[in-house]
């Protein structure tokens, strides 16, 4: 493979494809791509796209994240999350490049007591969670080489996410209800990209024997209400002195469009079996965007 052909990033607007244009910096010429520049529902732009840059490897952070409003877009959610990474595998792999690819928790349906293994079967209870699945089929079955990271509560220091709408939500509220009753890894950004370079580093030239699925979080576990608790407590710097009341509530208290796992934690062992890499704590990932955060906020950017 010739390192003068760009790493292609797809999505690189995101919340995880700004992180890996940071983390790969370095690595050679990057093409990054947002919808500006391609609209994912269109199997056509992708393939001229692929064809068109001759890229080593493609990262593909681009998804149709909008678990809620999923359930009124199935079929474009489909197109995004299911046709698009197929393409993108099946024009990899006519240049023999390597396909990365993320996808969800949310592909099982949270019946279990311990952290899922990839050898558990998904089943998946939304929208989001079926057109992901149909993703990772459609990526494995493109015949290619690939990488899957299976990653969960996904935030960073920029995007939409659940911090920043607790942020604003503190700003606005003397009291927040949030559910007690699912359980999960809060994963960041930054993690999930120093993580997919330290794995892609640690493999290069490497055969490909280590293709395939693998779980990627932060370790440990909390519920939504937990990660909020987490959030308040170290954010005094972001809040100008507000810190709301927070209520424990169960997910039947607050319904919403689609139905989410009630334990999603992902069990990351193959991940440091396979290559030896382990993401921070999530408490410790964390304190990482709430620093970023207050450096950004002694700047005047937020
Ligand atoms: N966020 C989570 O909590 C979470 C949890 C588990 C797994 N994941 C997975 O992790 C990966 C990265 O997620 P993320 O949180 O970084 O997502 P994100 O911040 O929502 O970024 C996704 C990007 O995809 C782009 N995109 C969507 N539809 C497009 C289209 N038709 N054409 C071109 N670009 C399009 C979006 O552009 P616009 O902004 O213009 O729409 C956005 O920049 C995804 O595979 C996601 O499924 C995320």
């Amino acid at each position: 493979m010739n390192e003068s052909q760009p790493i292609l990033i797809v999505g690189a607007a995101g919340q995880v494809g700004l992180e890996l244009q940071r983390a790969f910096a370095g690595c050679g010429p990057i093409l990054a791509v947002d919808r500006e520049s391609i609209d994912l529902a269109d199997a056509g732009q992708i393939r001229e796209l692929v064809r068109g840059s001759r890229p080593r490897m493609i990262l593909n952070a681009a998804a149709y994240t909008a678990v809620d409003r999923a359930e009124a877009e199935p079929a474009l959610a489909h197109a995004i999350n299911a046709n698009a990474p197929g393409i993108l595998a099946d024009e990899a792999r006519k240049l023999d490049a390597l396909f990365v690819h993320y996808s969800t928790d949310y592909v099982f349906d949270g019946s279990k007591k311990e952290p899922w293994n990839e050898e558990d079967a998904p089943h998946p209870m939304s929208v989001y969670g079926r057109t992901k699945l149909a993703g990772e089929e459609a990526v494995k079955s493109a015949g290619g080489r690939f990488l899957i990271f299976r990653t969960s509560w996904v935030y960073g220091p920029h995007g939409q996410n659940f911090l920043f709408t607790m942020l604003r939500l503190a700003r606005e509220r003397e009291r927040l209800s949030v559910v007690d009753d699912q359980f999960g890894a809060p994963t960041t950004s930054i993690e999930l990209a120093r993580a997919t370079r330290a794995v892609l580093d640690g493999v290069s030239g490497d055969g490909d024997q280590w293709a395939g699925l693998y779980h990627m979080t932060c370790s440990g576990e909390t519920t939504w209400y937990g990660f909020a608790r987490a959030i308040f407590a170290r954010a005094g710097g972001l809040l100008a002195g507000k810190c709301p009341e927070i209520v424990p509530i169960a997910s039947s208290e607050y319904p919403t469009p689609a139905k989410r796992p009630r334990n999603s934690v992902l069990s990351n062992a193959m991940l440091f079996e396979r290559f030896g890499v382990r993401l921070a704590p999530w408490e410790t990932a964390l304190d990482a965007v709430i620093q970023a955060l207050e450096g950004d906020l002694s700047k005047n950017r937020i």
